[in-house]
């Protein structure tokens, strides 16, 4: 049994966890996931690391609730325990020097670029950090950001925070001073960082396809990266975004959503348990 450090609210709906499990923690780098399994009747569900402490011993994830695993995730209180904790799961970023780092976070995305964004600014790079949400009060974990990156900007699509428009309204404005841009966020954010990018800047984003197994066994992750098929949990999820087909998997991301809206069970996509 693992359990539960911290647990609680980001935003609405959105919930912050902290899980001891030192041996995770031990082995964790950023960009990596988790799959758990909260008691014996639970799916199993990928989630994508935030944070790790290798001296606690503890991993910290943050998700939106969005079916019955994450809401049951969710309830837990410190001191509660959950059953399975696999991990880390997937290649860690590619950290190195690259130069001028822009990490753009969409949503309940921007936690899956926090680890990377800290790990790139210990390792040299000046990171501007873009985190993007539809309105204030679901703008999350800006002052984290903060403290990862050189400069940090924020926007919100109805302009009641920070930047008006989408994080790619402030992206655009500074392509030309970026060496690499890392995304994470919804797909359609992804899609369209990369169009904005392609010739012009590298562009690393993380994907987040349906996902059962995590170990390359079922094939529910894949997706297509410079027209071959790659498993997002044994390939990924970090892929070069100017290879990525985002509309192939747009469309295999909406296979389960008629059963997820009648159910709020059957959709296992990584944050989207
Ligand atoms: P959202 O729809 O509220 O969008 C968040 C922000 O992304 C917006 O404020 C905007 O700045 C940007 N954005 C959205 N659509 C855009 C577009 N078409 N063009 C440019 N920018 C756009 O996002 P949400 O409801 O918080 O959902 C977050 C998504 O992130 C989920 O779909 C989830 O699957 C995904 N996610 C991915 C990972 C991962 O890849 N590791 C981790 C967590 C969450
Ligand atoms: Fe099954 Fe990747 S989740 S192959």
């Amino acid at each position: 049994m693992f359990k539960v450090l911290e647990a609680r609210d980001l935003a609405d709906g959105i919930k912050f966890i902290e899980i001891h499990a030192p041996e995770v923690a031990g082995a964790a780098n950023a960009g990596q996931f988790v799959i758990l399994r909260i008691d014996e009747f639970g799916e199993r569900f990928p989630l994508t690391i935030y944070d790790f402490d290798r001296k606690a011993g503890s991993v910290s994830m943050v998700f939106l609730e969005v079916g019955t695993s994450t809401r049951k995730l969710g309830s837990l209180k410190a001191g509660d325990s959950i059953l399975d904790f696999l991990g880390p799961l997937g290649h860690p970023f590619n950290v190195k020097e690259y130069g001028k780092v822009a990490c753009v976070g969409g949503g309940v995305g921007t936690p899956a670029i926090h680890s990377i964004a800290k790990e790139l600014k210990a390792s040299g790079n000046h990171v501007t950090s873009i985190i993007g949400a539809r309105t204030k009060d679901l703008l999350i974990l800006e002052e984290e950001m903060k403290a990862v990156s050189d400069e940090l900007i924020a926007a919100t699509d109805d302009g009641s925070y920070g930047v008006k428009g989408f994080v790619t309204t402030v992206l655009g404005g500074m392509l030309d001073e970026l060496d690499l841009v890392v995304a994470v966020g919804p797909l359609p954010m992804m899609k369209a960082v990369a169009n904005l990018t392609r010739g012009r800047v590298k562009t690393i984003v993380s994907l987040n396809p349906i996902m059962v197994d995590g170990t390359g066994m079922c094939g529910g992750c894949r997706v297509t990266v410079a027209g071959k098929t790659k498993f997002t949990c044994v390939d990924g999820p970090d892929f070069d975004a100017h290879e990525v087909d985002f509309d192939e998997l747009m469309e295999r991301n909406r296979t389960y959503l008629s059963e997820e809206e009648e159910s709020h069970t059957c959709r296992i996509g990584l944050d989207d348990a």
